[in-house]
């Protein structure tokens, strides 16, 4: 029995590989250095569902029908007042086709990237902007959120952002969906039951209580002594320590590297990522003293958190961006689980009260 399932293998996967020791991160043969900042959105998506559509064309149709699917998914947009964006972004999901085909995937491709924008400035309300097909699906992103093009530094940046996040290995969301798929149930059910997964606080909901722990140390002088406290107290910092990286999260530097182009194109608060900066450098010397046995490094919610604050989103719709990005992965994994046939059950040992015997 494995708690947790850690070190349990559970499935082959042509996707990605993560190699915690190293530090390394490969998505289909890439590593992720040589895609991050290099590639788009449309690129990674290409790359990850070749191979488990038959009817999936090239990058460039497969852009233009991404960007009709980004029309039609903003003409199933309806009421979603009382909800935070998360579970509104995640009730509109629900009301996607459940199919297995390709017009399905990029349904579901395209909702959370249309949904997340429309929810936000409803609830702010402002009327949701539709989706500009023509557009490069995170120049579109930043458009509908905003209302406003986005510099070239902020789409490119936002590109970096969901390619670095495509896809993780068998983390818990992409765990869910396998599970789901392989009950042979569509790809949106796949996609709802991973963004369950995604929303706790330990996997996808970390970022923004990243900008929450900043704004409580404040200034770079009282970083040690909150960090020390915090840890003091039992609690986690938020950011740092992974599962699986025993080194730093390669991720962590493809997003590092993407606000340092922001900051030298002047689209960030440069007082915010010196905080940032003098932060990680305390938080990392305060955790190795907490636990020396025991590598905890930056993992990537801490430069998400920095990046996605930079271009605009507000602090408790990271965990919904991260679901834009994820998506690509969750579908490409549901659709290489379904093609093994093989449904997952596995076993649990009982520990619970013996039935009496009969006097
Ligand atoms: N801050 C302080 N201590 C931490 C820590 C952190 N960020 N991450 C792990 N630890 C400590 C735990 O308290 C635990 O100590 P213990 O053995 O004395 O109980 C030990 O390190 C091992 O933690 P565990 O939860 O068993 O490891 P895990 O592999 O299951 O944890 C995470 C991985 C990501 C859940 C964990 O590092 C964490 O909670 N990080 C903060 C949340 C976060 O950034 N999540 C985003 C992940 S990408």
């Amino acid at each position: 029995m494995s708690n947790g399932l850690e070190d349990v293998i559970a499935a082959e996967t042509v996707l990605s590989d993560v190699d915690g020791l190293a530090g390394r991160l490969v998505i289909r043969g890439v590593p992720l250095e040589a895609l991050a900042g290099r590639t788009t959105y449309e690129e990674a998506l290409f790359l990850l569902w070749d191979g488990f559509f038959d009817d999936l064309p090239g990058p460039k149709e497969l852009a233009a029908r991404l960007g009709a699917a980004r029309a039609k998914a903003f003409a199933t947009v309806t009421d979603t007042a009382g909800l935070e964006p998360y579970d509104a972004m995640r009730a509109l999901i629900a009301r996607q086709p459940d199919g297995n085909d390709l017009d399905t995937a990029l349904a579901l491709a395209a909702a959370p990237a249309v949904f997340l924008p429309a929810v936000l400035r409803r609830r702010d309300g402002l009327a949701a902007i539709a989706p500009d097909p023509s557009l490069p699906h995170s120049t579109d992103i930043l458009r509908m959120l905003t209302g406003k093009l986005p510099t070239a530094e902020k789409a490119a940046a936002l590109d970096t952002y969901l390619v670095t996040i495509s896809d993780h290995g068998l983390n818990a969301s992409t765990f869910a969906a396998r599970v789901v798929a392989s009950t042979r149930a569509g790809l949106m059910s796949s996609v709802l039951a991973a963004l369950g997964a995604l929303k706790g606080p330990l996997h996808g909901g970390a970022p923004g209580p990243v900008l929450d722990m900043l704004d409580a140390i404040g200034t770079p002088q009282n970083a040690a002594s909150w960090i020390e406290s915090t840890l003091a107290s039992g609690e986690r910092l938020m950011g740092f320590g992974h599962r699986i990286y025993r080194a730093r999260d390669p991720r962590a530097d493809a997003l590092a590297a993407a606000l340092e182009r922001l900051k030298s194109t002047g689209n960030v608060d440069a007082t915010r990522t010196a905080l940032a900066i003098a932060v990680e450098s305390t938080a990392l010397a305060a955790l190795k003293r907490h636990k020396p046995d025991r590598p905890l490094l930056t993992n990537v919610e801490f430069y998400t958190a920095l990046l996605l604050e930079a271009l605009g989103f507000p602090r408790e719709t990271f965990t919904a961006v991260f679901a834009i990005g994820r998506t690509t992965g969750w579908i490409a994994h549901a659709r290489e689980q379904a093609l093994t046939g093989k449904l997952i059950r596995p076993k649990s040992v009982y520990v619970g009260p013996v039935p009496r015997q009969a006097a």
